[in-house]
């Protein structure tokens, strides 16, 4: 009797020693897991609603040309409306150190934007939001860039033309404006991209 005492104590003593240091190894994995967690990335959010436009990146040529045409430079402020991957923004901050902000309402792209800014070396310069780019505030651009569809665009005309300074370029590729009159029209490997100047003061009918 005394003897099955003492082994059913050694038994239970054991299970209870063994569940302990389960439980230490689960608070260490858990532990080492968080502190690898990077910070440096700012964090992104589950997506609020459906994008209006689907991911097709702008082949690097015509970036290229979208930013010779709206004539970018190192004292612009370039906001891409729908960033994708990032690589106008990005482009502008390699090629001429322009400070650029993308927005994007698709955590993958926000994530695969901002890994591509540190690869490039660009992160003192760009910033990307994960954001509806219809509820973003972009008054501060000096060039807005677009790769949207016709509708968006005109859902987007009256914003544009009400918020921005005059002054502002505006190049979009592949899509036009409806009846408001592009300044400049250039072809690029088959892409057609387009170039507006906000005026000082837009006709009634454009707003
Ligand atoms: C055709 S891609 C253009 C990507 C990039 N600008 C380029 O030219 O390579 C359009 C992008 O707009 C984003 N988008 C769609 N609807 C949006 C919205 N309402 N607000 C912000 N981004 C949106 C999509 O997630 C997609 O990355």
């Amino acid at each position: 009797m005394k003897l099955q005492k003492t082994l059913l104590l050694l038994v239970t003593g054991l299970s209870v020693a063994s569940l302990g240091l389960a439980g230490c190894a689960t608070q260490e994995r858990d532990f080492e897991a968080t502190a690898q967690t990077p910070t440096a990335t700012p964090a992104t959010q589950a997506q609020e609603r459906p994008g209006d436009v689907p991911y097709v990146p702008t082949p690097q040529p015509v970036v290229d040309a979208m930013l010779n045409l709206a004539k970018v430079r190192k004292e612009d402020v370039l906001y891409d409306l729908g960033s994708g991957d990032g690589r106008i923004p990005i482009t502008a901050a390699q090629k001429f150190g322009t400070r650029g902000i993308g927005i994007d309402i698709n955590p993958e792209r926000i994530q695969e934007a901002n890994a591509n800014a540190q690869k490039a070396g660009v992160t003192n310069l760009v910033q990307f939001r994960q954001q509806d780019l219809f509820k973003t505030d972009f008054k501060e651009a000096t060039v807005v860039t677009l790769y949207l569809l016709p509708e968006v665009n005109m859902r987007l005309r009256p914003t544009l033309l009400r918020d921005l300074k005059p002054g502002t370029r505006i190049v979009s590729h592949a899509f036009d404006m409806g009846d408001w009159k592009p300044q400049q029209v250039q072809n690029v490997d088959g892409k057609t991209i387009y170039l507006w100047v906000v005026p000082e003061n837009p006709p009634a009918n454009l707003k």
